[in-house]
């Protein structure tokens, strides 16, 4: 297991997911290699199946409507990636899975908006949320996880997420994200 696609891949075959949503497509390099008999890919620009943003997506779709496996990857700024993981909670079925990419940006400089951006600030303020277990598959630039489940354990975090730095990374890594190895991601989609 080395990529996005890996993580997202393991989980859909371990629990039998039929229903994806991607946020933010590009050139379909994961979107493309999903499987699954229900598959909507948001981008404005590139890729996918829906050209809209992903405000516009949700703000349009019928109530009613879940999925299985979201996995968001559009505008990496952490404002953006807090309303799509709101958004996206709210169309998740209880027993499903919400991934996001890029909550390891291995130095500063890859918080630009054009890398990893500021995903992870928006995957930390979660993990302060009792009713979501959050972990990150330590490959590829960091895989969130998150599920409807009780926390084990929430965090508290100082101040709001503009108020996180790089530095906080570096330093509380291990609580704020809960990085797990590929052996670990397995075992938790067999869970
Ligand atoms: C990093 S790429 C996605 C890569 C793809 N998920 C993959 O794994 O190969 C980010 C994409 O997000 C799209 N995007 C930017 N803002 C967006 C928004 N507000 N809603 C949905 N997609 C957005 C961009 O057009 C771009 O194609």
């Amino acid at each position: 297991m080395h990529t996005r696609m890996d993580v997202i891949k393991t989980f859909i075959q371990a629990r039998g997911y039929t229903r994806y949503l991607e946020i933010g497509c590009r050139a379909d390099d994961c979107f493309r290699e999903i499987e699954v008999t229900v598959k909507v890919g948001v981008d404005p620009n590139t890729g996918g199946t829906v050209r809209m943003t992903s405000d516009e997506y949700f703000q349009a779709l019928p109530q009613g409507v879940l999925f299985d496996a979201i996995f968001i990857d559009g505008d990496h700024r952490h404002p953006q990636v807090w309303t799509d993981i709101q958004n996206s909670l709210a169309v998740l079925q209880d027993k499903g899975v919400l991934f996001m990419h890029d909550c390891l940006p291995p130095s500063a400089e890859y918080e630009s908006p054009s890398m990893c951006g500021t995903a992870w600030r928006a995957f930390a303020k979660l993990r302060e949320r009792p009713d979501l277990d959050a972990y990150v598959a330590n490959l590829d630039y960091g895989v969130g996880i998150i599920q409807k489940r009780p926390n084990t354990p929430p965090i508290g975090i100082p101040g709001g997420m503009d108020d996180l730095t790089f530095q906080h990374l570096v330093d509380h890594k291990a609580t704020l994200m809960r990085p797990i190895s590929p052996e670990q991601v397995v075992a938790l989609a067999r869970s």
